[in-house]
């Protein structure tokens, strides 16, 4: 196969959801789909048993929630899927941001009982900024949810998005009988199976009277029929198109748990979601069919072992063919680097790869030398865009407990903060250090972690802050001086920029009022 030809067969997307909708269980059944996995309950199963492919951490293990970001790849109808994982809970949303820079396309899971979540909200404000094409899926058809009409609206009102429903219930909860595939044209029944085996469906070329009722009793063959005439009066005609570029999400509706709707899900997911796209980075658009190789880091994952301390680090491919034991260029550090054990995520197993192509994620054994957003090409300088740091939220200065144990807790400080748990901060004036965090439950992931790996005490007191904003101005002069006059709330992120801490919005906003030339910045990427 030509990289161009492997290019075009890659798929690579998240999953997104508020917790609990279901997006484990949909995870795992479309790696049932896909062969990757044999058994219903394994990625669950294994995740009670610890280390698994989407929960690694011993803390997700305590609090049942997806911390870490896992990569699972399949193949399906010669298409390569690479799945990744994003963590569920709401305080590792960034991580979620993040990993959302490396796909191409988001598949959005939303509990038909609960309807919009305020996750989802903000996820897919995140997709609907990047015009990432997003599809729905609509779970949890076999609960009393709402009615069908009633969720497309609530989907448009509160996600500010237009939606395009591929297939639809019939009936729901306990009257559920199935789904119209308006896709596939074929009707889909439901049986609630213990074993979980898959659904059969059945093609409905015309969809009429006659053809239905063959199958549904009369009055669920006049609702469909009277639904279905609905949808293709209300919703615009599906165009691949609309949804590629991000005006249109296509809609699906099943139940995880008992295997429905999954392949319907999953047969049009491979047909229309998009292959990698171009990249923009600071330099110039990078396109994947380019042939020198180019990528970049979002994630990076340390002690999978706790018995080692490597950390692995997600690239994702941009251009080009990556390949093992060729030299190539670490942009920030400014040296070739090669890798001898590039691996390559299958389901729940890592194995070592040869050659992988852009939409590809590869895990690169890291010493050290890797931060969240480098880059790595094969000598040009380029710096991928829209991976930054998002302001924090919450912020604690950082006490040590152990004195005995400083160097370990610096050592682990940096190398936590270089992985994007939490933001580290120094202050100008006396040096302290401050963490920031987008939620609480990542200064506990820093304590325990710090202990775990590090064995370093690390204890927090507290300090009132609303935001760190990133600092610029085209003249210096005005930098210093604001530096100066307001140096009791300035501190260095670890790049060395200077950053304006907020106590209050309030007085941020007297600090845009009264220097207008400087630029305040609630993100990294300064522009
Ligand atoms: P998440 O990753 O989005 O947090 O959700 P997850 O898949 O873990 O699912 C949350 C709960 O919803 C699970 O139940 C799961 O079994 C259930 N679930 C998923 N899909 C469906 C569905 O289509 N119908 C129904 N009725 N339930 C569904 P749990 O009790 O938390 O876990 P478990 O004991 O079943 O594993």
């Amino acid at each position: 196969m030509t990289a161009t030809e492997e290019i075009k067969r890659r798929r690579t997307f998240a999953i997104i959801a508020h917790p609990d909708a279901g997006k484990t269980t949909l995870t795992e059944k479309l790696l049932l789909f896909g062969g990757a996995i044999q058994t219903a309950g394994a990625v669950k199963s294994n995740k009670i048993k610890k280390s698994t492919a989407s929960d690694f951490l011993e803390i997700e293990q305590q609090r049942g929630i997806s911390v870490s970001t896992s990569v699972m790849a399949f193949e399906y109808k010669n298409k390569k899927v690479n799945i990744l994982d994003t963590p569920g809970h709401e305080d590792f949303a960034e991580d979620t941001y993040r990993t959302l820079t490396a796909v191409d396309s988001v598949i959005m899971v939303i509990d038909c009982v609960k309807g919009v979540e305020p996750q989802t909200r903000k996820l897919l404000e995140v997709c609907r900024m990047r015009k990432t094409p997003v599809i729905v899926f609509i779970n949890k058809m076999d609960r009393e949810g709402r009615d069908a009409f009633d969720l497309m609206d609530e989907l448009e009102k509160e996600l500010k998005i237009k939606v395009r429903p591929l297939s639809w219930p019939i009936g729901i909860g306990k009257t559920f009988k199935g789904v119209y595939n308006v896709y596939e044209k074929s009707l889909n029944l439901f049986t609630s199976d213990e074993k979980q085996t898959i659904a059969e469906s059945v093609e409905i070329t015309t969809l009429n009277k006659e053809n239905v009722s063959q199958y549904l009793n009369e009055d669920f063959t006049n609702t469909l029929l009277s639904d279905i005439e609905v949808v293709e009066t209300v919703y615009p005609q599906f165009k691949a198109d609309d949804y590629l570029k991000g005006d249109i999400c296509p809609v699906f509706f099943g139940s995880a748990v008992n295997n429905f709707g999954v392949r319907e899900l999953l047969n049009c997911f491979v047909d229309i979601a998009p292959y990698p796209l171009i990249r923009e980075t600071e330099q110039r658009m990078v396109d994947p069919f380019e042939p020198k190789f180019s990528g970049f880091v979002f994630k990076i994952f340390a002690n999978i072992d706790p018995r080692h301390r490597d950390r692995i680090a997600f690239l994702r491919i941009c251009s080009g063919t990556f390949e093992r034991n060729k030299y190539y260029f670490h942009n920030r550090e400014k040296k070739e680097m090669r890798f001898s054990n590039p691996t390559a995520f299958l389901a729940q197993s890592k194995s070592v790869i040869d050659e992988a192509y852009p939409g590809d994620i590869v895990g690169l054994y890291d010493s050290g030398n890797f931060k969240i957003g480098d880059s790595l090409t094969e000598g040009e300088l380029l710096h991928f865009k829209g991976i930054p740091s998002f302001s924090p939220e919450l912020f604690k200065y950082v006490v040590n407990q152990d004195p005995m144990k400083t160097k370990q807790l610096q050592k682990g400080l940096e190398q936590l903060t270089d992985e994007g748990v939490a933001q580290l901060f120094t202050k100008k004036q006396d040096g302290r250090r401050i963490l920031g965090t987008v939620g609480a439950l990542q200064f506990e992931v820093l304590q325990h972690r710090l202990k775990s790996e590090y064995n370093a005490s690390c204890g927090y007191e507290s300090i009132q802050l609303h935001k760190a904003c990133w600092i610029k101005s085209d003249d210096k002069k005005h930098l210093d001086t604001f530096m100066q006059e307001r140096s009791n709330y300035i501190a260095f992120d670890k790049e060395q920029r200077p950053v304006f801490l907020a106590e209050s919005a309030w007085l941020l906003q007297m600090a845009q009022e009264k220097y207008p030339n400087i630029q305040f910045f609630f993100t990294s990427e300064l522009n």
